[in-house]
């Protein structure tokens, strides 16, 4: 029998900056699947995070996947140097490049999975002609930018016209869904298909991170449909 999957991923986003290791190591601890790095250049959003450095230095210490989320115009600049500081997985928006058929396959070459996000206003059209390059399809649920914003709720219905999408193409890729996620919206969340969860907030801004961690799995499981299945 296949085993319902739930892969919680915590942005670190909203760690202690100043003690970050603790902070990973905690979540880790706590089970998190794995490590999501958001990536920001005040360009293709309004903020500013870190780069390949981070990734290298936190690879030096875990070989946990690191799932890291371009927010990045011109990802493709970025790709070899994410590869080298060992990402896991790399995920560029579809907003961000003309080329993104390219860059996913640039991507998996350089032996890291390939991910796509996809803003609130970007339709999911916009992925349906490489959904088989596509080892992560990620739908915002909020606007990139920041941590702790409102979760928009049509993002859950979109979310279900992605997990048929990916169904009908027989695909395995997971399905990511970032921005507002935590105690309230997992469970909807899960329901709709979705399988891997992004949680800033709900995760690093409670007293016991690795605790959190492991109530929004619970959470998400208690409310999967049982046809999602390890990959
Ligand atoms: C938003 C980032 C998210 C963010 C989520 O721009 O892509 O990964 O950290 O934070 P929460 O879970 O606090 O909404
Ligand atoms: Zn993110």
């Amino acid at each position: 029998m296949n085993t319902p999957v739930v892969r919680i991923a915590p942005s670190i986003l909203s760690a202690d900056l100043a003690d970050l290791w603790s902070d990973v190591e905690r979540v880790l601890a706590g089970g998190a699947d794995q490590i999501h790095v958001d990536v920001m250049d005040g360009t293709f959003v309004p903020n500013l995070t870190f780069g390949a450095g981070v990734v290298e230095a936190l690879r030096r210490r875990t070989d946990a996947a690191l799932d890291c989320h371009l927010m990045v115009a011109h990802p493709e600049t970025y790709i070899d140097a994410f590869a080298d500081a060992g990402a896991s997985i790399l995920t560029i928006h579809a907003e961000a490049t003309v080329h993104l058929q390219r860059h996913l396959g640039v991507i998996r070459a350089r032996g890291m999975q390939a991910g796509v996000a996809l803003n609130p206003a970007t339709p999911l059209a916009a992925v349906e002609e490489v959904v088989d390059e596509l080892d992560l399809l990620l739908v915002m649920s909020v606007n990139p930018g920041f941590g702790g914003q409102r979760f928009w709720e049509p993002a859950l219905e979109k979310l279900m016209r992605a997990r048929r999408m990916l169904d009908r193409a027989e695909s395995r890729a997971m399905l990511q869904v970032d921005g507002g996620v935590g105690r309230d919206t997992i469970g909807s969340l899960a329901a709709a298909g979705a399988d891997t969860f992004v949680a800033g907030h709900a995760v690093f801004r409670t007293s016991d991170p690795a605790a959190a961690v492991g109530e929004l799995r619970r959470l998400a499981r208690a409310a999967q449909p049982s046809g999602v299945t390890e990959a």
